[in-house]
């Protein structure tokens, strides 16, 4: 399939087709209009019209084009910030509320590919948390016996992971995890929700984003979407101009997929401690030199940074394939690299519900850490039953509008980061001639008091926009491996050509005027 998030192409992408889906060509009028057609607006969109509500989806790019296109889709309640943290900001009830909601979410989407027999490669693993780097035994007693308060009784401390070529020491194991083929999935749920009278429309970007009885939701070529309740799944919200952008920091984060020969590497989802950690699971594939048959792909994924402060994918590809080869001798090629963009909450937990502020009929979903998938799955339940007026145990957890004084120290930190990249205005620009830029690259020029992004097409045209971010006004930076102008700010990521591929922008980077236009 297409993907409208980057120059990659994920295993995913390569191995499922993109439903056909109409555009938006009039004015309509629903009970609930869905903004993005990832995990998190397609699991709430299936939910509603399942319970008879009208609902459209409306998405810029294709279903699963976003970040649910680049996943790795480990289906876990391993989170990734560990129960012990969340224990310390949210308390135990928090941490046994985190607990059951990601438990909830494992089951909910096994039954939803049951049920509504979507041929997703759903499958029951077991999960291992292995120790990395400096870590110490110490850490991994101290998640068990979170876990364990957290409502987690089965999980336990094993000598090692079920890798007989490599003894990765001492793990903790989560029984029954599960790992699947989001874009499969995402193609189940789109028949799906079709079938229950549900409206899906793609290339459709949403401009603006208006509470009110009812609310209206107007698109790029100008359409107007009038609801009930608007629910923006967009991964980052396009609709909140500050707030939630002081609570939650944008990574980038890497993929490769090595080929390996079937049932070399047991099937399992694996993880080790350091921050960024690592993370592994297994897919099946058709064998490329024999099809229809089956080879495994192993997908590792780590290498964070945060987005827009480096610009040095290869080096991060090398270090994923070094780390893999040394521990899974069997590789016999690397057959996919990809990146995605992981947000991270302040506090550990994702923001779902009402829109902070004012608004009384809009909904979010974000911030939701490399647990998106069953975070999407938990944002589908929850925001359904608030829309649909019944009590939902998570709630509070959850909601956009908390204020958890205990993170103020990471609050600070990643604040302060931000007002670093304000000073990329007075820096210099990245070169001094169009000659010197390579074509399939972007390069940020200064002309007189601004900055202007540059790319080379590859056929040599130069196009230029404003390196001006259009959220609040820091200054983009390249991204060669998506070809991408992604922003260190707060994460908005636009095109080569500057239109929107991430928010919290939603405005393309703005032309640039005639008088500081260059010459070509
Ligand atoms: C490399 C990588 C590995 C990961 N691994 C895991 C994992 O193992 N397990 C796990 O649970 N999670 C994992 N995650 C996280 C998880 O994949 C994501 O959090 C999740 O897929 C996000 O889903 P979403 O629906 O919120 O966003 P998306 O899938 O990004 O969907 C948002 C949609 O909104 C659309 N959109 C945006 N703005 C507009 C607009 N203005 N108008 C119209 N449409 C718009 C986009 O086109 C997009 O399709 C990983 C993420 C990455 C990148
Ligand atoms: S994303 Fe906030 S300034 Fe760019």
């Amino acid at each position: 399939m297409r993907s409208d998030s980057g120059h990659t192409t994920s295993v995913w992408m390569n191995t499922a087709d993109s439903p056909s889906l109409p555009r938006l060509a009039q004015d309509m009028r629903v009970n609930v209009c869905v903004v993005g057609a990832g995990i998190a607006g397609m699991s709430t969109a299936y939910l509603l019209a399942r319970a008879g509500r009208g609902v459209i989806v409306i998405d810029d790019g294709p279903v699963g084009g976003g970040e649910t296109g680049r996943t790795t889709a480990h289906i876990t309640h391993a989170l990734d910030d560990r129960y012990y943290e969340i224990e310390k900001l949210h308390g135990e009830e928090g941490s046994r509320l985190a607990a059951e909601s990601h438990s909830a979410a494992i089951s909910r989407i096994e039954s939803i590919a049951s049920v509504e027999d979507i041929d997703c490669d759903f499958e029951r693993v077991d999960g291992y948390l292995f120790l990395g780097g400096d870590s110490q035994r110490k850490e991994l007693e101290q998640e068990l016996d979170a876990a364990h308060r957290a409502g987690l009784h089965e999980v336990e401390l094993v000598d090692r992971i079920p890798l007989e070529f490599w003894n990765s020491g001492p793990a903790l194991r989560f029984p029954r995890q599960a790992q699947f083929h989001p874009l499969k999935y995402l193609n189940g749920l789109t028949r799906a929700v079709i079938r229950d009278g549900g409206q899906i429309f793609t290339g459709a970007h949403a401009d603006k984003i208006e509470d009110g009885e009812p609310c209206r939701v107007t698109t790029s070529d100008g359409h107007v979407i009038t609801a009930d309740h608007v629910v923006v799944a967009t991964n980052v919200p396009v609709n909140d101009w500050v707030i939630l952008h002081t609570k939650q920091f944008a990574y980038r984060t890497f993929v490769i997929g090595a080929r390996v020969p079937r049932g070399s590497v047991p099937r399992g989802l694996y993880w080790d401690t350091p921050d960024p950690y690592h993370y592994v699971r297994l897919q099946e594939v058709d064998s490329r030199l024999d099809p229809g048959r089956f080879e495994d792909i192993l997908i590792v994924g780590g290498e964070d940074h945060k987005t827009g402060q480096e610009d040095d994918a290869d080096e991060r590809f090398k270090c994923l394939e070094d780390w893999t080869r040394e521990r899974f001798p069997m590789v016999t090629s690397i057959d996919f690299r990809w990146s995605g963009q992981i947000i991270e909450p302040m506090d550990y937990m994702g923001f779902i519900g009402k829109n902070p502020g004012t608004d009384q009929h809009i909904y979010i979903a974000t911030g939701d850490s490399g647990n998106g998938i069953t975070h999407g799955t938990i944002a589908g339940m929850l925001l359904s039953d608030l829309i649909l007026g019944r009590e939902n145990p998570w709630k509070k957890l959850y909601d956009p509008s908390r204020k958890t004084l205990r993170a103020a120290g990471e609050f600070l930190k990643e604040n302060l980061n931000v007002a670093v990249q304000y000073g990329d205005w007075v820096t210099h620009g990245e070169v001094g001639s169009y000659e010197q830029i390579e074509p399939g690259t972007g390069v940020v020029v200064r002309r007189g008091a601004t900055k202007v992004a540059v790319f080379k097409d590859d056929r040599g045209e130069i196009h230029e926009r404003s390196a001006v971010c259009t959220h609040l006004y820091c200054i983009v930076a390249w991204n060669s491996a998506e070809r991408t102008w992604d922003c260190p700010c707060h994460g908005s990521r636009f095109d080569p050509y500057g239109n929107v591929v991430n928010g919290p922008a939603i405005s393309p980077l703005a032309e640039v005027n005639a008088e500081s236009r260059g010459s070509r």
